[in-house]
């Protein structure tokens, strides 16, 4: 009897003790929730101007298929050791791309020109700044910028990093027309930049090097994973292989893309993530009006070479090339086909001997139609409708 009413007692005190730790450990765990917790004053002010979640998504490791993980496109990766992209770091990236406080009337913000359904690209020829005046040249897609060898930014490569890059369309004449100081000034007057700069960096304080990184940061994640031809990609070892998820005309398409005997696409635009080694010149023009990188390296070797942007979501795009000059995939196909000019700079994979005879591929119609079709499976359906990238003001 009296074993009997030990154990009773032990029980109950066992019991009443478990209940006391899982309540303390309760009370430990809500008050020490970061910016998730509804009462950090904080984050109810965040709430009321961004449409944000308290985790933030996930930038800095997203999912990227095992033919990512190679050295020919490792070695395109511009990340800077100095700027890893960070969740909470490019969030404030996103925030300040559609933030048309950053230009000087706030009329525009970056994703003015930069719109996430057309691939992060606009849908004019040339761009209306702040004032509605003109960009000279036509907007880059921003889709995979991330993976390009030199890091060099813009159709001429005249920004040495995407760090240097982010900073000069804010303060460009034409576009958005604002100061660095002016810029740091509005950003510290309002109520939600301090906070997300000490998200992202730690303190509270406000420069326009931290800006540029974190802009960068977010232009960094736009990476293209989950287009068809990703998707085709993943179930093959070999990418010349037909893939088993495409239609005989688009297999037959990237044959054209990847193997044809005079204009290899591929040797210019190539890797999984399509961007370019270096810049080229791809016989546009015979007289060089705008003449490209040479702006900048003034070598006469370069006079009318640009850089491209990746072709990923190429599709998207209404106008095509540095002055938006051909205005669909079908003008850009006869370009390579029957119309590459003759050029003193001409690019070595656009004719046999001598640049003053550019290739003639002579496609039949099947034939670019069947290009045409391939160039369509490098759109991301998902990249273009993911929240992550979208506009986060309410
Ligand atoms: C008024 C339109 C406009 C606005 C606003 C604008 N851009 Fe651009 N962007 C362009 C044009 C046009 C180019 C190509 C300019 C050139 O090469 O000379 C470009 C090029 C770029 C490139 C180069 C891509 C590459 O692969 O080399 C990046 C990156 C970029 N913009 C990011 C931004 C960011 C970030 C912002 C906001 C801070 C911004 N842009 C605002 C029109 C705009
Ligand atoms: C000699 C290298 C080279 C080859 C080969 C080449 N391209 Fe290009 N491509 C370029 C360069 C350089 C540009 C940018 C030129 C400019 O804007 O002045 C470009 C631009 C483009 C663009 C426009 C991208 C944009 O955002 O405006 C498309 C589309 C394109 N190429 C598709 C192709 C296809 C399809 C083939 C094969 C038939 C091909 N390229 C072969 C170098 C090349």
């Amino acid at each position: 009897m009296f074993n009997f009413i030990q154990t009773i007692v032990l029980v109950v005190v066992k019991n009443v003790f478990l209940i006391c730790l899982g309540f303390g450990l309760f009370v430990y765990v809500s008050c020490n929730k970061t910016n998730d917790d509804i009462q950090d004053p904080a984050w109810t002010t965040l709430q009321k101007k961004l449409n944000i979640p308290a985790q933030p998504y996930n930038y800095a490791s997203p999912y990227l298929p095992a033919f990512f993980n190679n050295q020919f496109v490792t070695i395109l990766d511009n990340t800077p050791a100095e700027n890893p992209i960070t969740n909470w770091g490019a969030t404030l990236g996103r925030v300040l791309f559609y933030d048309k406080d950053l230009s000087l009337n706030s009329s525009i913000s970056c994703a003015s020109c930069h719109i996430q359904k057309l691939g992060f690209t606009d849908s004019v020829r040339f761009s209306k700044g702040f004032q509605g005046r003109h960009t000279r040249r036509h907007s880059m897609s921003l889709t995979n910028a991330r993976f390009y060898l030199s890091g060099r930014f813009f159709w001429d490569e005249r920004a040495a990093t995407l760090e240097d890059q982010v900073l000069q369309p804010i303060q460009d004449p034409v576009e958005m027309g604002l100061s660095l100081d002016s810029l740091t000034l509005r950003l510290k007057q309002t109520s939600i930049y301090p906070i997300l700069f000490r998200y992202a960096f730690g303190e509270e304080e406000i420069t326009s090097e931290k800006t540029a990184k974190a802009l960068a940061q977010f232009v960094r994640s736009i990476v293209s994973t989950q287009s068809k031809y990703d998707k085709g990609r993943i179930q093959v070892d070999d990418r010349e292989a037909d893939f088993p998820n495409f239609t005989a005309q688009e297999n037959l398409g990237k044959n054209i893309f990847m193997k044809n005997l005079k204009v290899n696409c591929f040797g210019c635009h190539n890797t999984d993530v399509f961007a370019m080694d270096h810049p080229r010149n791809n016989g546009l023009t015979v007289d060089n009006a705008d003449s490209g990188i040479f702006i900048h390296t003034q070598n006469p070797l370069d006079i009318g070479k640009f850089k491209a942007p990746s072709l990923k979501n190429v599709a998207l795009r209404r106008h095509f090339m540095h002055d938006g000059r051909l205005h669909s995939l079908q003008e850009v196909v006869d370009h390579y086909s029957e119309g590459i000019l003759p050029n003193p700079n001409l690019d070595g994979h656009l004719h046999s001997n001598h640049p003053f005879e550019p290739y003639r591929m002579n496609l039949s119609v099947e034939e670019k139609n069947a290009l045409i079709a391939f160039l369509h499976t490098l759109t991301d359906e998902v990249l273009i409708h993911d929240e992550k990238f979208s506009n986060p003001f309410r």
